[in-house]
């Protein structure tokens, strides 16, 4: 299941995305707000972090206005790795490298033809594994570790 997750300024593309995984029989659940009245975008990035530790969701899609302000949010919560991307091959390399469970799109920067061409390459990519798993394990150690 994908949990996805946007403030205001997200509302419509997270529609957009959300058609798009209906389209590719992907299950999801909608944690974000559906209505443009203003509202925090570390609340949504919080609900997702939570639905991804609990196994409740297997992955996450988060949309803010840069995306900026939500994977800084998401990047706090313990075992999240979020990607903000807004190009294909970053999203690819997101999967294939970090292996991000979270996908973060900024809706007032992209269009959404472009971020449904980041979600697919994102979905469609898995983690390589090896040298990488070596790495991402090292980010996970980071977590909690004292300050040098
Ligand atoms: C909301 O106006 C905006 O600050 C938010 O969507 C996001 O861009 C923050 O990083």
């Amino acid at each position: 299941m994908i949990a996805l997750g946007n403030d205001h300024a997200g509302v419509q593309l997270k529609s957009a995305v959300a058609e798009f995984l209906t389209s590719r029989n992907l299950p999801y659940t909608n944690f974000g707000t559906d209505d443009e009245s203003s509202v925090d975008y570390p609340d949504f990035a919080q609900a997702i972090g939570e639905a991804i530790s609990k196994g409740q969701a297997d992955r996450g899609i988060l949309i803010c206005g840069t995306g900026i302000g939500i994977s800084i949010s998401a990047n706090k919560m313990p075992g999240i790795r979020a990607a903000l991307c807004g190009d294909t091959f970053s999203a690819r390399m997101s999967r294939e490298h970090n292996d991000a469970n979270v996908l973060c799109l900024g809706a007032r920067v992209i269009g959404t033809g472009l971020a449904l061409d980041i979600v697919a390459a994102w979905l469609d990519t898995p983690f390589g594994g090896g040298r990488h798993q070596r790495r991402v394990d090292k980010i996970g150690a980071l977590e909690g570790a004292p300050v040098r």
